[in-house]
């Protein structure tokens, strides 16, 4: 496992194994890795030849009040994961100079897709998803993978990312795995380790809220109001949550659905806090055509 920290040298790295014919996957972190992360490894082994896995704890995809200060950055740890997990060729660990060599305020270039922004985490995450595809650009510019892998937890990234890399032609292909998740359901995530066991327990609502609605969807309701409510009933269960949206958007447009359509793809999304901690989880539900 190499590791390599400068942009310049991972470009020449990547350029080398592309000409000796290697397929070349790039699955983009922040660090703290978990199961979550060693699924999303294991699929990348499954369809490439060559693996990098990113490590950046990415300032600009952090509103202000967000937790960037405080997200864990175990960097020895992972990489002892990384090496007893096993397979990864590289782990590229640009120094945030690399990516904002002016700074983060004065940085200038952006990528944005403002009209996907307008639902889900979109409106409570300011900057979060201009930071994500102006960072990820960077990385696929970087690492000049075939594929990226990504977690379909961050569902409205997925959707994002799609755009980014079809709009303006990268000629890269995404790859989207589905949630890793405890025994009980709960989704895994870098954030979960903040919970007190009591949040913990109660956290379960959230992949029960999104489960009900797709069996919701999936029996034939095609209006979006009960399923919605359904995923509220589900999450005032938790005595502790404080709920930010439970939505139910088409995946194309990422906008509300005023009703379910045969053939469409609709997601069902979940936000809530836990204390300072803030979770979600989704289901893609496709509706079968007539
Ligand atoms: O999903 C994440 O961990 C981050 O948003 C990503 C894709 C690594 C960009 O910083």
């Amino acid at each position: 496992m190499h590791l390599i920290y400068s942009v310049e040298e991972m470009q020449r790295h990547a350029e080398q194994q592309r000409c000796a014919g290697y397929k070349l996957a790039l699955v983009p972190t922040m660090g703290a890795l978990h199961e979550g992360h060693l699924s999303l490894i294991e699929s990348a082994k499954q369809h490439a030849s060559h693996i990098t896995v990113s490590i950046f704890v990415n300032p600009t995809q952090f509103g202000p009040g967000e937790d960037f200060d405080r997200y864990p950055r175990p960097l020895e740890n992972d990489l002892q994961l990384l090496n007893k997990y096993g397979g990864v060729d590289v782990v590229f660990v640009p120094p945030t100079e690399a990516f904002y060599s002016t700074g983060t305020h004065e940085h200038q270039m952006w990528v944005h897709a403002p009209s996907l922004e307008q639902h889900l985490c979109g409106p409570h995450r300011p900057g979060h998803f201009r930071g994500v595809t102006t960072v990820v650009t960077k990385l696929f510019h970087s690492c000049q993978p075939h594929l990226g892998v990504f977690g379909l937890k961050d569902a409205q990234q997925f959707l994002i990312l799609q755009r980014l890399v079809h709009d303006l032609n990268f000629g890269i292909e995404l790859v989207g795995v589905p949630t890793a998740r405890e025994p009980d359901g709960l989704a895994r995530s870098s954030r979960n380790r903040y919970l007190s066991v009591e949040e913990r327990a109660q956290a379960i609502v959230l992949s029960k809220a999104v489960e009900a609605a797709r069996r919701q969807i999936l029996e034939g309701e095609q209006h979006p109001q009960p399923i919605v409510d359904t995923m509220l009933q589900i999450l005032a269960e938790a005595p502790d949550a404080n709920v930010q949206y439970a939505e139910l958007v088409d995946t194309k447009r990422i906008q509300p659905i005023t009703q379910i359509q045969a053939g469409q793809e609709v997601l069902a999304a979940v936000a809530v806090f836990f204390g300072k901690t803030r979770l979600i989880d989704n289901a893609f539900v496709q509706i079968p055509a007539v």
